[in-house]
């Protein structure tokens, strides 16, 4: 039996977002999201949106007890723009809205339980979005950052880890390349100009952040990121992975860490006429907002090969310069629409933060062990879920990340995706995370028996294998 032991202040917990917990009520707007399910519920697995979803709003007190529970010392959730800001010209914040922040934040302080604030994860308020085009716009970067500016003012150093977005690229990817965002739209220069915005935006915020000396409160953002995998050695599936890997992690990871624009990425979009409207001032904020701590979200690995079919689309997508690749001999996670599993990821992950971007302090901000509500099957005689399979891929990964820290990683703590089953974007809960089932009809937690195995790992900071 081997021992893996982790640092002794290691924050372990869960992930999850304002908007896919908290549901509608008393909120002050509306997000794209309430937006696009009423135009279009066909785009959401079995119609259902974000309204009730697990009604934190309501239920935050009990679920911060069921967080100790499972042995939780600390949680990521986000505040939404949509319910704290009431009027977002005029800054006006929405009283309700503070009131139920301050409250969840303080039953989760008073347990034990560190909160981390994201300030946004895939959620444009609608008017802003309709407006102005959400991000596509200068102006809505601006009205970003004094949303940002009301909620550092607001909860201040009761929030210890300030994270400004939450897999920034994915927006670009859904909204403006791929068509699983709204607005639905397919247009790469577009998408190349909501990228750099939203980087700006960060870079804005940070320096604000910066000027109020919150003394006690750190800042960050959580990037999704893959290592790009290659079929094999061969010189052009090499390349191919190295324009994937600067289109989808250096594109952000440069600016937002290292403070540096890739010059080869200004390259790409001069050629393919993508490049976007920049000021040297925009870009001095860029270089200069240095942020305290990274996240990463990890899932599965990109695995990719040299173009073999020519590129069809009439317009530009980072796929102009590969082809996704399914590896024949890989490990896949039949729960999860045959994704592959390859916890050594994590560990080339930690490796590159650690040799190419100084290594910064980071967590692993989510991980998540995805199954269909079926094959976790129904609760046992003593009221509880079996989901060994997540426990045992769990394990797995983290023997990855004990690797990396013996090799340097500067890690401070595992968030899992997530506490209980949430609503997940066009998904809606067709995928299950949770250390709770949450039950659709009736709204009730239903534990599942990863979570006694989690707390064992959190309390002892360690497990056997
Ligand atoms: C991540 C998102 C998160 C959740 C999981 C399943 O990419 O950050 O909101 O939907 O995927």
């Amino acid at each position: 039996m081997t021992k893996y032991v982790f640092p002794k202040d290691f924050k372990w917990g869960a992930a999850a977002s304002g908007i896919q917990t908290e549901g509608r009520t008393n909120k002050a707007n509306d997000s794209i999201w309430d937006l696009w399910h009423r135009e279009s519920p066909e785009r959401f697995f079995r119609g259902i949106g974000s309204d009730k979803v697990t009604d934190t709003y309501h239920r935050y007190e009990e679920d911060v007890q069921l967080m100790k529970k499972v042995g939780f010392n600390s949680f990521r959730t986000s505040i939404q723009w949509s319910r704290l800001i009431k009027d977002y010209e005029t800054g006006e914040v929405c009283q309700d809205a503070v009131q139920f922040y301050n409250n969840y934040l303080d039953e989760m302080i008073t347990n034990g339980i560190e909160p981390m604030m994201n300030l946004y994860h895939f959620d444009m308020p609608a008017e802003l979005q309709k407006k102005y085009g959400g991000f596509e716009s200068k102006k809505v970067v601006d009205l970003y950052v004094d949303y940002a500016v009301k909620a550092f003012q607001i909860f201040g150093n009761k929030v210890k880890y300030w994270i400004t977005f939450n897999e920034p690229i994915v927006p670009v990817e859904g909204g403006y390349l791929y068509d699983f965002h709204y607005p639905c739209k397919k247009d790469g220069k577009l998408a190349v100009q909501v990228g750099y915005n939203i980087i700006l935006a960060h870079a804005k915020a940070v320096k604000e952040f910066h000027k109020l000396e919150l003394k006690e409160s750190k800042i960050g953002v959580v990037l999704n990121l893959t290592p790009s995998y290659t079929r094999d050695e061969r010189e052009e599936d090499k390349k191919a992975a190295w324009y994937a890997d600067l289109l989808f992690n250096r594109s952000f990871l440069d600016p937002m860490v290292k403070n540096e624009i890739p010059q080869e990425l200004c390259e790409i979009f001069a050629e393919h006429g993508v490049t976007p409207e920049t000021t040297s001032e925009e870009i001095d904020y860029i270089t200069s907002a240095k942020i305290d701590f990274l996240g990463v979200n990890y899932y599965v690995p990109r695995r990719v090969k040299a173009r073999e079919v020519a590129y069809d689309l009439d317009y530009f997508t980072p796929e102009y310069y590969f082809e996704n690749y399914i590896n024949p001999e890989g490990r896949f996670n039949p729960y999860r629409d045959n994704n592959e599993i390859l916890p050594t990821a994590i560990h080339d992950i930690a490796i590159n933060v650690k040799d190419n971007y100084g290594n910064i302090p980071w967590f692993l901000a989510e991980i998540g062990i995805a199954m269909d509500e079926e094959s976790e099957g129904k609760p046992g005689s003593d009221g509880i879920i079996d989901d060994t399979f997540r426990t045992d891929l769990m394990k797995e990964h983290l023997i990855q990340l004990h690797r990396a820290l013996e090799d340097g990683a500067n890690c401070f703590g595992v968030h899992q995706w997530t506490f209980i089953d949430n609503w997940s974007w066009t998904n809606s809960f067709k995928r299950r995370y949770g250390f709770y089932r949450l039950d659709l009809e009736t709204g009730n937690r239903i534990p599942k028996k990863h979570g006694l195995w989690f707390k064992e790992l959190s309390i002892s900071g360690s497990f056997n294998v």
